[in-house]
């Protein structure tokens, strides 16, 4: 079987075709045949070796987190799939290998695919809707009436942070490019502003939540747009960040891991249609190692670009 996948940590040009062998499946886990898999930036910045510290130094290592496919087998204490299912989820990151024919992952770290959803938008759920659900719904604590800015509404967590924030009742402001414009207004954001608008950023003391999808807003600059008891929500901690942030009670941290045991639920929301995944992309695996390149230096889609088996 085919999978993406390095030698040595780096940079794009690392990446390559390779066969592999799937271990035998564990009494909960089940493997699964990928039909759809998203790429997301924890996908190269792991290959760059953002993590290394945690994911060592045994290679190859396999690309790839978010998947959606179809149920080859089961281990015996799986409960939650069966067979046939059609299943979308996220391998563990110390293990990835996503951008693959096939998987195998942790009955845990799956859930139904909503039969509304295709392939690819199911694979495109769980990272970012996961982070978005810490960062919106466990730090922001989104509730009627909560005025919440996101700087970054229109990517992949942006977005869905918006969709999660609005069925909650909160108002959202925020900031996107010129691109995404129509989109994030369309989902509900207002006022919207540009991210090079520095009116975006001065209006002290109105918010009951700053969440910074980029890691571009200055935790100071965010602080300062705070109510009294509002709190900045980062998903991007550099050692900077963390130590300006750590010294404030305000400053929260959202990573997708924490949500793992939301995907049924998120899976019920996108059912719904209150969570919407966007495809921008949707090109063929044989094409993985170009558009995995692109995507990482810099090519804008409005929405996410997803790999088809
Ligand atoms: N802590 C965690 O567990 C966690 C989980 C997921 C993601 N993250 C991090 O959060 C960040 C956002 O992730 P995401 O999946 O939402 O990413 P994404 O879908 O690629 O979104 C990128 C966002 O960046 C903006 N952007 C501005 N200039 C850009 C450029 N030159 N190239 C690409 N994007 C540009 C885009 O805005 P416009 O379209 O309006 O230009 C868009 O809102 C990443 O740094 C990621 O590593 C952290």
């Amino acid at each position: 079987m085919k999978r993406v996948q390095y030698d040595r940590y780096g940079g794009p040009e690392k990446m390559y075709f390779g066969e592999y062998e799937l271990p035998e499946i564990g009494e909960n886990e089940v493997r699964v045949s990928v039909k759809a898999a998203a790429i997301n930036p924890f996908d190269w910045k792991l290959r760059q070796g953002a993590m290394k510290l945690v994911t060592g130094r045994r290679f190859p290592k396999a690309m790839g987190t978010d998947f959606a496919g179809i149920v080859q087998a089961t281990g015996s204490n799986v409960g939650n799939v069966s067979v046939g299912d059609e299943v979308f989820g996220t391998v563990d990151f110390k293990k990835s290998g996503a951008f693959a024919e096939e998987v195998v992952v942790e009955a845990s770290h799956l859930a139904k695919k909503p039969p509304q959803l295709s392939f690819a938008e199911a694979a495109s759920l769980p990272i970012a809707a996961m982070t978005a659900w810490v960062a919106i719904i466990d730090r922001a604590k989104a509730r009627p009436g909560a005025r919440i800015f996101i700087n970054g509404c229109s990517g992949a967590v942006g977005a869905f942070a918006v969709q999660l924030a609005i069925s909650r009742g909160a108002v959202v402001t925020g900031t996107c490019g010129p691109a995404s414009r129509d989109h994030a207004r369309a989902a509900g954001v207002d006022p919207l502003f540009d991210y090079s608008d520095s009116q975006a950023y001065a209006r002290p003391g109105s918010y009951d939540a700053v969440f910074d999808t980029l890691g571009t807003l200055d935790v100071g600059r965010g602080f300062s747009m705070l109510n009294p008891g509002g709190v900045f929500v980062d998903i991007n901690p550099t050692p900077v960040r963390l130590l300006r942030g750590m010294l404030s009670r305000r400053y929260k941290l959202a990573f997708a891991t924490m949500g793992i045991k939301r995907l049924p639920e998120i899976a019920a929301l996108a059912g719904s249609g209150t969570l919407r995944p966007a495809i921008g992309l949707e090109a063929p695996f044989t094409d993985a190692l170009s558009v995995i390149a692109d995507t990482e230096t810099g090519r804008r889609t409005s929405g996410k670009t997803v790999l088809a088996f």
